[in-house]
């Protein structure tokens, strides 16, 4: 990855205005000569603790103890790192960042990534307006607007809307200079059976899917009728775009996941919006898939908790428990969420409101748990069989359990529940749980990539087990 000249770098360090910079997060006012004081934005606090150096551009809080530089400032509450914080101080105060020599292959790939960011970016500007301003959109305007989603939350995630003519983006993006290949390559171009171009998005209602950094990779397209083709249509895989490897939301959720010091994980885009809207901007959704291991380590990149707000009948067990592996070495905490069947939380903050979001969100439970609850509700707990399958059903869950005190803590905790639930000695259930596996013999993370998704949405999960539904809500 290209690196930026040390001068250009100290340029934009200089071009920060601090009292700027850290007002825009929290209120200032003097404190001091050299000094002003305020709320501070990495805590919860009634009365200030949290000081700056305007001059100096250092940062401090008495209370929890954060301090450090400007870049460290943006860093830290917006979980960037060292690169990106410096290309989001250069965008804000206008300073262009220089490349340290590049060979010309390397420029040459550069130049075409951000050639095709650029259509990405002006073609959803271009869904935008066509939303709000065009008539063919209308009723697109009124199903979003009557679903309860405000007008601001949708322009906040940059909602839009797809013409259903078969070349708008097509002829609009070559009249721009774009070739078709291009238009191939982010996947806004498809062609017929017979070589002819067309749109990929048509007739829908459009979410721009980000990079961490908020650059448009992709889209994901809602159909507006039950006619023809997916419900929602997203971007197929290509150089920029990989489904399982980003989250929706998460460069907006960024400073809101560094505050709370969680992220909530939804399954789809209008959960997101929903929350966001609720109150909840720490919202990011898997899109419909499962859990990957990429997007487990973008989630510990925005918080050290993980808030999953699925529908625990659709998760895919395997994939969840992988991942759940790679929580754990990555140290990032997966609680989940007891959502009442059948509602999703856009649902749920809509009927029910966000207080009967929050008090969910405040019972949630750790994934290892959720998970020996479920199966203690689902399996045979009556004879020697049924509770040697149960415990086997288990090992995978164990072996996931990080190895560090709470994950030792946590263990006993749900060997002792197993026990009593079971009916067996504290004894008997360690021993079982130590036994070897049958389908996992190796506790370390799996190796090899993760197929990160490809639109389909993963059904048939195991987590549903003998069909008792009773198991949530039961912690
Ligand atoms: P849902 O079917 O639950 O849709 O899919 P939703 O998000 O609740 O949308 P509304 O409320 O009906 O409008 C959840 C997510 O799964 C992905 C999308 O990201 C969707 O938001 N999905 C779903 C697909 O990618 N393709 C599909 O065909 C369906
Ligand atoms: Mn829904």
């Amino acid at each position: 990855m290209a690196r930026y000249t040390q001068e250009s770098v100290e340029r934009a360090r200089d071009a920060v205005d601090f009292v700027d910079l850290v007002g825009s997060r929290t209120e200032l006012r003097r404190s001091g000569s050299n000094q002003l004081e305020g709320l501070c934005p990495f805590h919860d606090e009634r009365t200030p603790s949290f000081g700056i150096d305007p001059v100096k551009k250092l940062f401090h809080c008495f209370g929890c103890g954060e301090g450090g530089t400007e870049v460290d400032f943006v860093m830290k509450l917006d979980g960037l790192d060292f690169k990106s914080a410096i290309e989001a101080l250069a965008d804000r105060y206008n300073i262009e960042l220089e490349v340290e020599d590049e060979d010309p292959a390397a420029r040459q790939r550069r130049i075409r990534r951000e050639r095709l960011q650029t259509l990405l970016e002006r073609t959803a500007s271009f869904y935008e307006r066509v939303l709000w301003d065009s008539k063919e959109a209308n009723a697109a305007r009124t199903y979003l607007l009557e679903r309860g989603l405000t007008e601001e939350a949708l322009r906040h995630y940059r909602v839009g809307y797809a013409p259903s003519a078969w070349d708008t983006v097509l002829m609009g993006s070559q009249k721009a200079g774009y070739s078709t290949q291009e238009l191939f390559e982010v996947g806004l171009a498809k062609r017929n059976q017979r070589g002819g171009l067309y749109d990929q998005f048509r007739a829908r209602i459009t979410f721009p899917l980000s990079d961490a950094r908020g650059r448009v990779i992709g889209f994901g397209a809602r159909q507006m009728s039950e006619d023809r083709g997916p419900k929602y249509l997203n971007t197929p895989e290509n150089d920029l775009f990989h489904k399982g490897r980003i989250v929706y939301g998460g460069h907006l959720a960024r400073s809101a996941a560094a505050k709370a010091g969680a992220v909530i994980v939804a399954e789809g885009y209008t959960d997101v919006i929903a929350l966001h809207q609720a109150g909840f901007s720490n919202a990011v959704c898997i899109m419909g898939t499962s859990l990957t291991e990429e997007q487990v380590k973008v989630l510990r990149r925005l918080a050290p908790v993980a808030h999953l707000a699925l529908d625990a009948d659709n998760a895919g067990q395997e994939a969840m428990l992988r991942a759940a592996r790679v929580a754990a070495g990555e140290d990032l905490k997966l609680r989940v969420l007891a959502l009442p069947d059948g509602l999703d939380p856009a649902d749920l903050v809509s009927r029910q409101g966000p207080e009967a979001f929050s008090s969910i969100l405040e019972d949630s439970t750790p994934f290892a748990r959720f998970r020996i609850l479920r199966i203690l509700a689902t399996g045979d707990r009556t004879s020697a069989e049924g509770k040697e399958a149960i415990l086997e059903e288990m090992q995978p869950t164990f072996a996931a359990l990080p190895e560090i005190a709470a994950g030792r803590i946590m263990r006993d905790e749900l060997v002792q529940l197993i026990s009593s639930r079971l009916d067996l000695t504290i004894d008997q259930v360690t021993r079982a749980l130590a036994r070897p596996t049958k389908r996992s013999t190796s506790s370390g993370p799996p190796r090899g990539r993760s197929t990160g998704g490809d639109g389909q949405r993963q059904g048939g999960g195991s987590f549903r087990g003998g069909g008792s539904g009773g198991a949530r809500g039961d912690a």
